[in-house]
């Protein structure tokens, strides 16, 4: 990770605080000497409402309640959304009213809020990510220069995620497409297969498929899978913790504080590319 930033510590709001990933964000924040709790949002009808978090995270957490709006009083610098795709637009919605830099990692959003995320960036920095582990960011260019080189391979990638998943292929699983794609020259939407069911008929040159398995409590699993006669290469990468993607959305918040309006990537908050 670069550490260009300001000395003093993030302030950060957290939209999604009860969730899965919300709570290992809030708990990274609460463990890092570069950044402090501003705000823990959940939804308006959520039980947690005006709860103290300490009620979650034990009594060494700051005097902060869990809430449904942001107050105007609350000073902070970045709002980190982990929530879901129908309350992603008031989390964007929240960050721009407030001029709060926004990072969110929340997957399965339309066509209409990428667009929302690129006009928001001409107002405040904004960075969205399908993943913040810094090993898939590897695995990501992995996959690119392998395509590059093998382009005449078949590639797949198949992912596997635990039962509560509500998205697939999983944003990941979509990046690592574009990946490859980007290796062979091509638009991945013009060669992506996302379902094969019944007569499928043979495999067009070029395509690249995708594979989602949904079963028990698997954190994600992403296989990058370039094939030809006689030999396969597979990319593989296993998260086994939340903890990864908490790290790396709380450093790409760190990052982004004090940045100029505009869309950033993860890649961007990584040590420079080979
Ligand atoms: N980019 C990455 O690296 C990465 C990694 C892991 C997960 N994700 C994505 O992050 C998202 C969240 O995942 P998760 O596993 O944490 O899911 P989760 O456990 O279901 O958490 C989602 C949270 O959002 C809250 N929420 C729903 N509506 C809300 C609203 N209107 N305002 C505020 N909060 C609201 C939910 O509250 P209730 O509990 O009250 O419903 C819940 O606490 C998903 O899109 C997932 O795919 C991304």
């Amino acid at each position: 990770m670069t550490d260009s930033q300001p000395s003093r510590r993030a302030r950060i709001v957290v939209h999604g605080a009860t969730g899965r990933m919300g709570q290992a964000i809030i708990r990274s924040i609460l463990g890092s000497s570069r950044s402090e709790l501003a705000c823990a949002l959940v939804r308006p009808t959520s039980d947690h409402v005006d709860e103290p978090i300490s009620d979650e995270f034990g009594m060494r957490a700051p005097d902060v309640d869990f809430v449904s709006a942001l107050d105007p009083d609350v000073v902070a610098d970045v709002l980190v959304d982990f929530s879901g795709v129908q309350a992603f637009d008031s989390a964007l919605a929240m960050a721009h009213e407030h001029r709060l830099a926004f990072v969110s990692g929340t997957t399965g959003l339309s066509d209409d809020q990428h667009a929302a995320l690129e006009h928001a960036a001409k107002t405040i920095p904004v960075l969205w990510a399908s993943n913040f582990s810094l090993g898939v960011a590897m695995l990501e260019r992995l996959a690119r220069r392998t395509a590059a080189a093998l382009a005449d391979w078949d590639c797949d990638i198949v992912e596997m995620h635990h039962r509560r998943k509500r998205d697939a292929p999983s944003g990941t699983a979509l990046t690592l497409g574009h990946a490859v794609a980007e290796g062979h020259g091509v638009a991945l939407d013009d060669h992506a297969r996302y379902i094969r069911h019944g007569q499928t008929g043979e495999r067009p040159p070029g395509e690249i498929g995708f594979a989602a398995v949904r079963a028990g409590d698997v954190v994600g699993e992403h296989t990058v899978i370039f094939a030809t006669d006689g030999e396969r290469l597979e990319l593989v990468h296993r998260a086994t913790s939340r903890d990864i993607f908490a790290r790396g959305a709380l450093a790409a918040a760190i990052w982004i504080v004090g940045r100029d309006p505009g869309l950033y990537t993860f890649d961007q908050v990584l040590a420079p590319k080979d």
